[in-house]
């Protein structure tokens, strides 16, 4: 074997052999294959796809190249979330207590935010005292005992992927339906959750901006999720305005206190309660999540999760020390909240990272004081901005301030979701 043949197939639009894929992930691992040949590769990947035997193989590969979590033997059923990524997208928050108050297990291990959107972890460390790493018997432990973990992942989950993702990022390969669709579910499969509920989100605040490509990369998930024994199904769910009205870590945390509290916003609550719902019956649990939601027990597990790794909710949510008011330019109802923008502006002002290096501020963010289909007035406050540095104010002021569309009229009201895709092992709805 050697990686110039490999390459040379992808690129002549061959299918590639089991061999040959089992042995590139395995050398390019071991750092036996050199960063401009797996970029190579990426790059004839990108052009010509894989089939669907191809690029299960491939997943299995990146799976193989690490460690597979075991977490068999709980008293529990495991089921998971993994969401492609929103601005205001804090739903793990509540969807991880929630769906263990239901009775599951949820070992949801993510990673740190790039770019827009933001990590489920940056937002949990603007805890105070809160620890994202774990060991995995601790995990294990904590599974039984509350049902919930949020976790940092560990360096021997789809190590592959960790090396292939960096360099996707450098090489204009990252936009890639196989490549997206193995990188997230070799490192959800070796996680060992027995099932997983996809959120798969398009619109202009999304990783996929259009619909066509969104359902093609959720049904490519579903099938490598269900082909290697993980009960898989997906919703597709909309991401054109922010998520809720909070982008930034502290503020998303507070946000999703709110929730649990029985408050916040009704599309935050409408989503959460869709993906729990699919999670309980690939679980196979009964269980109503609103009920659960509005009893407070979800709370009371949050809690739990908090203090099991070292946080402590006591002393409140850190605010930011400078903010600034946007207000209205005109009368009307807004539109909508260009989720983009948004993102971009939090992420600007410090709630994001560039790059994996940087740190991120706890409070920074926006705030979005009006949502979709609220009636303003000229001069009413529209949105807040938060800010550690006074100076990143302004720019990000002027960035933002075209981000909320007001006409004369209500918008139609829309439901989140989509489109569902259910693991085949269910019954397929009409
Ligand atoms: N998230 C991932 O984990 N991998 C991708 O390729 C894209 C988004």
């Amino acid at each position: 074997m050697n990686a110039r043949d490999i390459i040379i197939a992808k690129r002549d639009g061959f299918r590639l052999t089991d061999e040959q894929i089992d042995w590139f992930i395995a050398a390019y691992t071991a750092d036996e294959v050199a960063d401009e040949q797996a970029s190579a590769l990426a790059m004839a990947v990108y052009f010509n796809g894989m089939e669907p035997t191809e690029l299960a193989r491939w997943t299995s590969a990146m799976i193989e190249s690490g460690q597979r979590l075991d977490l068999s033997g709980l008293s529990r059923p495991t089921v998971d979330k993994h969401s492609t990524g929103g601005v205001g997208d804090k739903i793990s928050l509540i969807l991880v207590p929630l769906v263990a108050a239901c009775g599951a297990a949820v070992p949801q291990l993510s990673g740190r935010g790039l770019g827009h959107t933001g990590g489920t972890l940056d937002k949990m460390e603007a805890i105070p005292g809160w620890q994202a790493q774990l060991p995995p018997d601790r995990m294990r432990e904590l599974l039984d005992s509350i049902g919930g973990v949020i976790a940092g992942a560990s360096a021997d989950l789809a190590p592959a992927d960790r090396k292939m993702y960096a360099l996707r990022d450098v090489t204009g390969t990252i936009e890639s339906i196989p490549l997206i669709a193995s990188s997230i579910m070799s490192k959800k499969i070796a996680e060992g959750t027995d099932a997983l509920v996809l959120d798969v989100k398009v619109g202009r605040g999304a990783f996929m901006a259009d619909f066509a490509a969104a359902d093609e990369l959720a049904r490519t998930m579903v099938r490598l999720g269900n082909d290697h024994g993980v009960a898989t199904s997906a919703l597709v769910t909309r991401m054109d305005d922010v998520l809720g009205r909070a982008a930034g870590n502290a503020l998303e945390v507070q946000e999703s206190l709110d929730v649990l509290a029985g408050g916040g916003p009704p599309d935050v609550v409408e989503l959460t309660l869709a993906l729990a719902e699919e999670m309980l019956v690939l679980a196979g649990l009964d269980g109503n999540p609103a009920e659960v939601l509005a009893s407070g027990e979800a709370l009371a597990v949050f809690e739990k999760m908090v203090s099991a790794q070292g946080g402590s909710l006591d002393a409140g949510i850190p605010v930011a020390e400078y903010r600034e008011t946007i207000t209205a330019a005109e009368a009307g109802f807004v539109q909508s909240v260009d989720a983009r923008r948004v993102g971009v502006g939090a992420w600007r002002l410090g709630a994001g990272r560039a790059r994996k290096e940087d740190s991120v501020s706890a409070t920074a963010g926006i705030m979005c004081l009006a949502k979709p289909g609220d009636q303003v007035a000229a001069g009413e406050p529209i949105l807040e901005l938060h800010a550690d540095r006074p100076e990143l104010l302004e720019p990000v002021a002027e960035l933002v301030a075209s981000s909320v569309s007001i006409g004369p009229d209500a918008p139609p009201a829309q439901s989140i979701v989509i489109e569902r895709i259910l693991a085949p092992s269910l019954p397929q709805s009409p």
